[in-house]
């Protein structure tokens, strides 16, 4: 249990506070030095330019004041806390961080921000006559009980401009959580430039309108919609995460969530049962009925699609989608009766497996691994392949008694566009209504598993649809406070979800709406929205328990 006076969130493992871990801590000034050892230089520049900025410090470089901020990796901390864990101490003059691998250090550097105080998390100093800036005196140890700690923004149904993505970026950073999932393609926009396929932008790129609230509300924005990210925009949300020690995965959705695609390319769709050359980009939500046709041409083109994918993505998996793909074309297409004949496949639902397969066998020959939608699990994957286990808990249970390792992201826990209270006034409230302590309870290991199977739970990730968050701050909105609840769930080594302290959490949270105020985010105030963040007349789906898709 972490001293009050630090409210650290997520709570570390160990803190020890006072003597002898430092005295009377100790003060940053203005004649505070980095003495970045080796491998530790990155961390040092995040430091001068965020903590830097807020303070107007310098954080010069290393030349002899006794006052200075020691950075370095450590193996020893790497053997008992892994490359993610880290050591800080405050011990004088020295704010000592030592990480298990650059990581562990860069977390580390994210405690020392939040020990700072809010005005630690601004972008410039707002008493600029505060000279010091004062240290508890303490002694951490810290590392992340999950390596997956996720979140998905789904930039798909409603584009967030690339400056929103780094944001975003920075977010998760302070909160410790190591994935951003970019859900880029869907029925309603396709979002990433690809070089071959101009058209995917062109066309898939934006929507005449968009449906306003659930899709039964017979309101419609008459504004068009889109945006993409440029291949350079990629790569600089990539080296942005890069240096936060932020993997990005990116989704390109298949077979289902095409009708962007097939808007923009006709031939990808069932052309032999519908006018694939009308179909505009979806202005609407739900299960799309207009999927991708099971030809060659679909897989040479979505391979050449996979091909700037991977050279853009980094990340050692990359993310198919697989959901929610209706068969009703494909058993009305004589070309897919034709494929399912040749293939000697039992039907419609051995097809959708056999395009995911496909892709598996293709990314793995590539030396990357495939994740989807726990749908892809019912007709069997390669070994390396993962499962996000959204449908609850039982895709991801299956996935890992077959060996199979799993996300854990169930709907009913951590989907963050369902509505965080009953009341009528939350905007377009749809699916569940799951609050702060309802996250803060979810547990992502479930008890049945077995201690090798439990193994298999790579980690955890929040998920944020966008049908009904149109901007930044409904972003905003939905995803905090209950995010940080979620980044304490991934990171912590927390009580089963019952014993969980959840008095404590609130009053660690007070110290930290301070800081969510400082970085400027629009989240839910405990007391419930403010009336610029009700979207009254916006029609949601008002039932709770409800299929959550809007
Ligand atoms: C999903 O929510 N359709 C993965």
């Amino acid at each position: 249990m972490t001293h009050p006076d630090t409210d650290l969130i997520p709570l570390p493992r160990r803190a020890q506070h006072g003597p002898p871990a430092g005295g009377e801590g100790t003060t940053l000034d203005e004649r505070t030095e980095i003495e970045a050892r080796p491998g530790t230089e990155r961390v040092a520049r995040w430091l001068r330019q965020t903590v830097g900025a807020a303070t107007g410090l310098p954080l010069a470089p290393f030349r002899d004041s006794g006052n200075r901020i020691v950075l370095q990796l450590d193996p020893e901390t790497e053997r008992e806390l892994g490359p993610e864990g880290y050591r800080l101490v405050t011990d004088g003059p020295l704010t000592v961080i030592e990480g298990g691998g650059e990581a562990g250090l860069f977390w580390g550097a994210q405690t020392l921000r939040q020990l700072l105080g809010p005005d630690a998390f601004r972008r410039a100093p707002t008493a600029p006559d505060k000279r010091t800036w004062p240290l508890p005196a303490l002694r951490i140890e810290d590392a992340p009980r999950f390596r997956w700690r996720g979140m998905m923004l789904d930039v798909a149904r409603h584009f967030l401009p690339k400056d929103g993505v780094l944001r975003y970026l920075d977010l998760l950073a302070a909160h410790k959580l190591n994935v951003l999932h970019l859900h880029l393609t869907d029925d309603q926009g396709w979002r990433i430039e690809i070089t071959r396929y101009p058209k995917l932008t062109e066309v898939g790129g934006w929507r005449e309108r968009t449906k306003l609230g659930h899709r039964a509300s017979p309101l419609w924005d008459e504004r068009p919609h889109g945006g993409f990210y440029t291949q350079d925009d990629i790569r600089e949300i990539v080296a942005y995460a890069a240096e936060r020690h932020i993997t990005v995965v990116p989704e390109i959705d298949i077979p289902g969530h095409s009708q962007a695609a097939i808007a923009a390319y006709p031939e990808l769709g069932n052309s032999d049962v519908v006018d694939t050359a009308a179909l505009k980009v979806w202005d609407t939500w739900g299960v799309n009925p207009n999927v991708l046709a099971p030809t060659e041409n679909t897989l040479r083109f979505y391979e050449n699609v996979l091909e700037d994918v991977l050279a853009l993505f980094p990340a050692p998996f990359v993310h198919i989608g697989g959901d929610e793909c209706p068969k009703d074309q494909w058993r009305a297409s004589p070309t897919a009766q034709a494929r399912i004949a040749e293939l000697g496949l039992a039907g419609e639902d051995e097809l959708q497996s056999w395009f995911i397969r496909h892709f598996d066998r293709w990314l793995t020959a590539r030396g990357r691994r495939l994740i989807g939608w726990d749908e892809i699990i019912e007709g069997g994957l390669a070994e390396g392949a993962a499962v996000s286990s959204w449908r609850g808990y039982g895709g991801g249970i299956a996935a890992a008694r077959a060996g199979h390792d799993v996300v854990m992201c169930p709907e009913q826990q951590v989907y963050l566009d369902h509505r965080q209270h009953a009341s009528m006034d939350e905007p377009v409230p749809i699916g569940f209504v799951r609050t702060l302590e309802d996250v803060y309870r979810f547990e992502p290991v479930p008890a049945e598993l077995s201690g090798e199977e439990a193994a298999r739970i790579m980690g955890t990730q929040a998920n944020a649809w966008s049908e009904v968050m149109d901007s930044q701050q409904r972003v905003d909105y939905q995803v905090f406070p209950r995010l940080t609840a979620f980044a304490e769930v991934a990171w912590s080594q927390l009580p089963p979800s019952d014993a969980r302290d959840y008095q404590d959490f609130t009053r660690r949270m007070t110290a930290h709406y301070a800081r969510l105020d400082a970085l400027g985010v629009g989240y839910r105030p405990p007391a419930g929205p403010h009336p610029w963040q009700r979207r009254p007349g916006v029609l949601g789906r008002p039932i709770d328990g409800a299929p959550p898709n809007v």
